[in-house]
């Protein structure tokens, strides 16, 4: 039995012992199972075989991806006085896009192998010459220049004049409300515009599960700043954002802040650094923090007709302001936190996988679990779970010994399971197990919300 039952402390001796995972194809592999096992993502459309490159979010990873959704958001704009919040479409119309530069700009290279028809992007390739599907050298096409924004028309009739594009990123949207939400906010510069939401690119190569998807989550941020200010804005936002991963349980070796190579930076920006994770693959990207200068606003202010400056009445000078973005990737974010929580350990005898995960990024908080499935427990452990359901996400689960279900609970990333036993209907007390240690405590059922609260609140 791999657990102490609920109500005594795990007997001394039988300390786990440490599984070493090696930060791999293994990992990752494991990481896309459980996933899939435990609800987390699933491919998309699966019943009708799947649709390339799409997933989604079950019961437990839509929880976990709307925990990363609302620590990026309680940082970034609750925690603040200098930030609001946005909630823009995304279908815009080619003038948006004309102006920002993706219409000409937002493209990638592409190649097509002409002996196994295999397509790619031309500056993915580690040798230019050799196709990487068939190993022919020397079978690519010319490159060509693949518009990455999915077009659409909006309305009955497809006409040039209906054409709309689903947005690449946000960020637009925030550019093109500037001037709105500076009339209705009284804010000024410094400050920032966010917003979380959906972003599509038709990615050539769409590539390690919800990596690189093309259909996927923005959380970014544009942030206004008097030109001047912007070299110093730029380096703290690039340390904050390295830090908000930190706090929220990735290890400092596990990351690392990227500066970008001149001949990298997209068109808009000039300066750029990325917030990178060690994947099983390598070093990749979850972040970018770009320095985009006046480009945006100058660009919209040029192609709208409207001004879009910031009128300083303490010095009666007017200016466009400079813009420091964070950038990230709430989809690809929730895949770092997994991997990086993943541990694996022997516990008598049986090996017990665990997401160490951050309580404010775990799905569940707590989850309640009568010790059997007896009449008797049943309206006991409810009472409970309705005590606990208006402070935090609970999981409630009566089926198979209380064994497996705290292994379950482990792989979901649960820190705190509630038992509810035999004992419990005389003292009204109830074992509460802690996910890493597993150590048990006997609390009274009316200390519970004080006792988790001094625990997941923090
Ligand atoms: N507004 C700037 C911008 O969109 P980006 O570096 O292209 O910058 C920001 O995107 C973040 O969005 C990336 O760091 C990444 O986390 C996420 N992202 C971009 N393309 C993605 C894709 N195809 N699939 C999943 N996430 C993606």
């Amino acid at each position: 039995m791999p657990d102490a039952e609920p109500g005594t402390d795990p007997p001394s001796g039988d300390e786990p012992v440490p599984v070493d995972v090696p930060n791999d194809d293994t990992l990752f592999e494991k990481i896309v199972n459980l996933c899939k096992q435990r609800g987390f993502v699933f491919p998309s459309a699966e019943i009708y075989g799947g649709f390339r490159s799409t997933y989604d979010y079950g019961p437990v990873g839509v929880l976990m991806l709307r925990n990363v959704k609302d620590a990026w958001w309680r940082s970034m704009v609750q925690l603040r006085d200098d930030v609001v919040g946005l909630d823009a479409a995304i279908l815009g119309p080619p003038a948006v896009w004309e102006a920002s530069g993706h219409l000409q700009n937002f493209t990638d290279p592409l190649v097509d192998c002409t002996n196994c028809k295999a397509r790619f992007r031309l500056d993915q390739l580690d040798d230019p010459d050799e196709c990487p599907n068939c190993g022919k050298r020397g079978t690519f096409t010319e490159a060509r220049q693949f518009n990455l924004m999915f077009k659409t028309h909006a309305g009955p009739v497809e006409e040039s004049a209906s054409v709309a594009y689903l947005r690449p990123e946000t960020a637009q949207g925030m550019f093109v409300n500037f001037a709105n939400v500076l009339q209705t906010s009284r804010k000024k510069p410094p400050f920032g515009i966010a917003q979380i939401g959906k972003s599509f690119r038709n990615e050539i190569t769409p590539q390690n599960f919800v990596f690189r998807t093309r259909e996927f989550e923005q959380m970014e941020m544009e942030y206004f700043v008097p030109p001047d200010e912007a070299p110093r804005w730029y380096e703290y936002w690039c340390r904050e954002r390295l830090q908000w991963y930190v706090d929220l349980g990735i290890p400092a070796s596990k990351l690392r802040l990227r500066p970008h190579d001149p001949d990298e930076l997209s068109h808009y920006s000039s300066g750029t650094s990325d917030v990178e994770f060690c994947f099983p693959w390598g070093w990749g990207e979850l972040e970018g923090i770009a320095n985009r200068g006046d480009y945006d606003l100058t660009q919209h202010a040029a192609h709208s007709g409207q001004r879009l400056e910031y009128y300083d009445q303490a010095t009666n000078t007017r200016y466009v302001p400079h813009v420091i973005e964070p950038a990230a990737g709430a989809t690809r974010t929730m895949m770092a936190f997994m991997l990086a929580a993943y541990d694996e350990e022997i516990v008598r005898g049986e090996l017990r996988r665990v997401l160490r995960l951050h309580h404010r990024i775990a799905p569940y908080k707590v989850a309640v679990l009568p010790l059997s499935k007896k009449d008797t427990l049943i309206p006991k452990a409810r009472e409970v779970l309705g005590i606990l359901q208006p402070h935090w996400m609970c999981d409630y689960d009566e089926t198979q010994a209380i064994g497996r279900r705290y292994r379950r609970q482990d792989e979901l990333g649960t820190p705190y399971c509630v038992t509810i036993d035999f004992d419990s209907l005389d003292d009204d007390a109830v074992t509460v197990r802690e996910r890493d240690s597993m150590h048990q405590d006997r609390v009274k059922t009316g200390e519970l919300v004080d006792y988790l609260r001094e625990r997941l609140d923090v």
